[in-house]
This record gives structure tokens, sequence and C-alpha cells, in this order.
């Protein structure tokens, strides 16, 4: 029986879950992290000036030298400890301000200047440095141990005809809250549909079906929608260890189509235990974006082409029209999952925070994580999509019917992972039924 008024009797605010909430050197959730390669920058933000960052609780400094090649230091020089950030991009190297003790990108000192000649200090010394490539300008960086470094994967969404464009917002709260509302479809009827006004277009509102898969790469979920006269398969993706990848942003579903790919994908890279870099690519292209809603100008730095991702809105208008930037960063800096009530809807939820659970104690145990499967194109094929077919004409709406649909269409997709990007699309129609 419960009674009202508990508010005394609910103060205590437990300690977040230490497992996933802290992300620093030597945690079980931080060292899981550093396994794979992380986008730290845009490479727009790097200019003749080095770039202090924060990233899964260290500080460091992003630098490009002279010659054109990428570094990434521990923040404080080795020599007395100034910040790198007041450092001087030389033709091979940065140099620490204080006392010149010049860096190669990968931390070994080429020179002591104020020293005599002849010093030992270059076979002595070495400085911390992390290895970086840059991909269709975004800055990634490897954090973890150097014997477990993969190589840079080339995921197949941004191998389109799209076009790529970098973007990087900073959110002022645990990565895991960011990351988990992305399998959390049922937020898309409620906060973005039925509580806010249509953000994302109507037919985002609608009903649906929604059924969770496990997948090579993590897992997705498949929303199962009726639209006017269409069915309409989404499938939203998790890349573990905290990739995301999201469709359409206004997708109409007004035409058939099969397997049309991301309009997103991002990373939900920790900064440290309370706030994270939301970074990553938004695509654009035609087939997308038909009614041209994007805005390519808008994407960048700190800032992106659709509602609610940044704090940048007057507060009244805030709480009138509220997004994901409000609902992820108000659930406190690090969530507090033992104050939760976890219900039928969160399964998306439940079932990521397992995966990232065994995840972590998997490579606390001392095994390597499963490497992404590349295809014979050297892609990493991945799951995210849009599939649209007219409805029939009878009992499209019926849980059943609708479920039935995903079912084949998720079906189609995860059984064609291995084949290459150019050849799926038609060997998912032809699993499905339909126009390729
Ligand atoms: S503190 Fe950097 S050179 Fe002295
Ligand atoms: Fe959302």
């Amino acid at each position: 029986m419960t009674t009202g008024y508990a508010g005394y009797d609910k103060r205590a605010v437990p300690e977040p879950d230490p497992e996933f909430a802290r992300v620093g050197p030597d945690t079980p959730c931080g060292e899981w992290l550093r396994r794979w390669w992380q986008p730290i920058a845009m490479a727009a933000e790097l200019t003749e000036r080095p770039l202090a960052l924060r990233v899964l609780g260290e500080d460091l400094v992003l630098f490009r030298d002279r010659g054109g090649r990428i570094g990434l230091l521990h923040k404080h020089c080795s020599h007395r400890g100034a910040s790198l950030e007041f450092g001087i991009p030389m033709p091979r190297g940065l140099s620490c301000c204080y006392h010149g003790w010049t860096y190669d990108i990968d931390g070994r000192l080429l020179e002591a200047p104020a020293e005599p000649a002849g010093n030992r200090l270059t076979e002595q010394v070495v400085h911390g440095a992390y290895p970086v490539e840059q991909q269709d300008g975004l800055v990634f960086a490897y954090l973890g141990p150097p014997a477990a470094r993969p190589p840079l994967p080339a995921f197949d969404t941004t191998r389109t005809a799209a076009d790529a464009v970098p973007f990087a917002i900073r959110m002022p709260c645990h990565w895991l809250q960011v990351y988990e509302n992305t399998q959390d479809p049922v937020h898309v009827v409620y906060l973005h549909t039925r509580m806010s006004g249509a953000q994302f277009g109507d037919a985002s509102g609608a009903e649906q079906a929604i059924d969770y898969r496990a997948t090579p790469l993590g897992m997705v979920n498949v929303q199962t929608r009726r639209w006017g006269g269409h069915l309409w398969t989404r499938m939203t993706e998790t890349i573990l260890p905290n990739a995301n990848q999201t469709g359409a942003i206004w997708e109409a579903a007004d035409r058939p189509k099969t397997f049309q790919r991301a309009a997103l994908l991002r990373w939900m890279v920790p900064l440290d235990d309370a706030a994270t870099l939301v970074i990553g690519w938004r695509f654009f292209s035609a087939e997308l974006d038909p009614a041209g809603l994007g805005d390519r100008a808008a994407v960048g730095k700190q800032t992106i082409d659709f509602l609610g991702q940044t704090e940048d809105r007057p507060y009244a208008e805030r709480q009138r029209q509220p997004g994901d930037y409000e609902v992820q960063v108000s659930q406190r800096p690090i969530a507090v999952h033992a104050l939760e009530h976890l219900a039928s809807s969160d399964q998306g939820v439940a079932m990521l925070r397992r995966l990232i659970r065994r995840g972590i104690r998997n490579v606390q145990a001392g095994n390597p994580p499963a490497a992404y499967p590349v295809t014979a194109d050297g892609r990493v094929a991945t799951h995210c999509q849009d599939t649209v077919r007219a409805a029939p004409a009878a009992d499209a709406d019926a849980p059943a019917v609708l479920r039935r649909f995903g079912s084949a269409v998720a079906d189609a997709v995860l059984a064609t992972a291995d084949l290459s990007a150019a050849e799926r699309p038609a060997a998912i129609a032809a699993r499905i039924g339909g126009p390729p």
C-alpha cells in the first residue's frame, strides 16, 4: 500500500554505480572505453595554436606542428609541469614555452635547449603521448594500451555519397545517460512528439511496434510504424562502446525505399565522469532530406541543425518545448540508477546497460573486446537504416502486422552484413520483396 507525501523519507541520494560512473585511468569503464579509437576534436578546431582538452579524465593538449603532423600530448610538460597549451608548434613537434623543451608528436624529447651540449636528456625523457588519426574532418585518438590498438575503423555509412559534416557538442553530464537515450525509442513518441509538439516530423510520432536485436557491433532497436499508406521500419544502432547511428531526422516515410542509411554517426565521448563530448558526423544528401529541412551551416562546434541538442535556447522555451539536452542533462550530473524504476518501456536501456557491463567485465578479466568485423571491401558493415513499403490494404495498424514487417526487415539487414556495401540493398530488397 503506498501513501503520499513521502518526501521526507526519500531524500537520500546514493552514489552512482561506480562500475559505470568512473571513466578515468585504471577504472573499469575507463579501461574498457580505452580499447577503441575515440574522436576527440574536429580537425577545424586545430589552428596554429595548441588545443587543451580533457578526454576520459585526462588533461591533454592536441596540436598540429608546422610540418602538418598532429600530436596529442599529456598536458603538463615533463620538465616542470607548465601546460603545453601555451607551447609553440615547431616545424617538428611542440616546444614548451617555459624552457623550450621540444616534444615530437610521439612524445619523444627532441631538444632541451637550456641544457649543455652532450646532455643525455633526450635519451632519458619520454613525454606521455597518444596516437592520433584524421578521418573526414574528425581527429581520433587511441588512449589504450599500445599492444591492443585496433585499426581505425571505416564504417560503411561514412563511405556513401552523402556529405559528412563534423560537429562536436559538450554536455555537462555523464556519457551513459546521453548514450542510452539512443536505445530509448519510446521517448521519440513522448518527448519529441506528444509532450513538445512534433520536433522531428509527424511520422515519428505514430504508434510503433518496437523490438531490440543484438548485432555483431552492439544492438539495434527496430521501430515499425504505419504512416499513411506505408509501413516504415527504422533501425537505430548502438556500436559499442559508445557510438550511435540514427536515420533521417525528418523521415516522411511517404514512398517505398530500402536500406536508407544514417543521417548521424556520433560518439558520446566522456571528457570526465560528468561531462561528455557528443561528436561525429551529420550526413547530408537529397535522399536523406528530400524536403531540404536540414542546414549544414548550422552544424559544427557546439551546434547542430535540429532542435534540443544544446543549451542555446531561452530557459522558458526549454521548459515549454524541452528536447534531448534538457532530459539528459537534468538526470543529474551522473544519473543514479539505484533511484530509478525501470519499466517495460526501458527494455532497450536495460539491454544496453547489460551489454556495457559485460564488456567492462570482459576487459577487466584481461580479455580483448571483439574486433569489428570487416567485409571484403574493407568496411565495417553497420545496420542503421530506414525501409518503407506500401501497407497492406487491411489491418495495417495491427501490432502483429507491424511486428511481422519489422522482423522481416531486421532479419534481412542482419543477414546481409557480410556483403559489400554495393550488394547489400538489393539483397535486402530480395529478401523482403519490393523495389531495391
Ligand atoms: S616546464 Fe616545460 S620546458 Fe620547463
Ligand atoms: Fe531524442
